[in-house]
């Protein structure tokens, strides 16, 4: 009884001699799949994660032009006029359209010129006062001339204005946000 068992110990012995014994193999092919399914999962997990950072890594907004009106429309302008113009706003997956007011006007050397009509001193929306033929802010007094240069009160820079182009005899404008109580026009949107 105990020699056939010693015997059959010294096969067992002689049949893992020439390579690893067969728990090492186990080992060795546990660690192997171990890291094969480490790889997968992060080589599939890359998409997922660039999916829901998607909307944080995105600029926030890229606004296009909006087309103002005719060039023809405004060739007799005198003072500045109203427009509403439709911006479209990126905002991670939301897409959203909105409306902006903006003039038109003229700048000191009679070329069109394109303001918002967002107070730069706290964002109140100015209105264009003709009797006065200026721009006058109801918040707090800022006053601003037909060109939406400063004239006076809490604001420490003039209306802002914004890029303008023309394309098949469109006045286009892109509308922009700036940062306000700054003496320097700064870009904020
Ligand atoms: S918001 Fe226009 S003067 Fe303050």
């Amino acid at each position: 009884m105990f020699e056939g068992a010693e015997h059959s110990e010294n096969t067992t012995h002689k049949s893992s001699a020439p390579g690893l014994s067969l728990e090492s193999r186990r080992s060795f092919l546990a660690v192997l799949l171990g890291l094969g399914s480490v790889s997968v999962g992060t080589l599939l997990s890359v998409p997922l994660v660039r999916f829901a950072l998607f909307p944080l890594l995105r600029r926030t907004t890229d606004l296009k032009e909006s087309p103002v009106g005719a060039l023809t429309e405004f060739s007799s302008l005198t003072e500045p006029v109203l427009r509403t113009i439709q911006i479209e706003q990126v905002d991670g997956w939301r897409k959203a359209v909105s409306e902006k007011a903006v003039y038109v006007t003229r700048d000191n050397q009679g070329r069109l010129r394109a303001l918002t009509s967002i107070c730069p001193h706290l964002g109140c929306t100015v209105p264009w006062n003709k009797e006065k033929n200026q721009f006058a802010c109801p918040c707090h007094g800022a006053i601003f001339a037909a060109d939406g240069t400063r004239v006076s009160g809490p604001s420490l820079r003039g209306m802002d204005t914004l890029e303008t182009s023309v394309r098949d005899g469109q006045l286009l404008v892109r509308f922009q946000y700036f940062r306000q109580l700054v003496a320097d026009k700064e870009i904020i949107g």
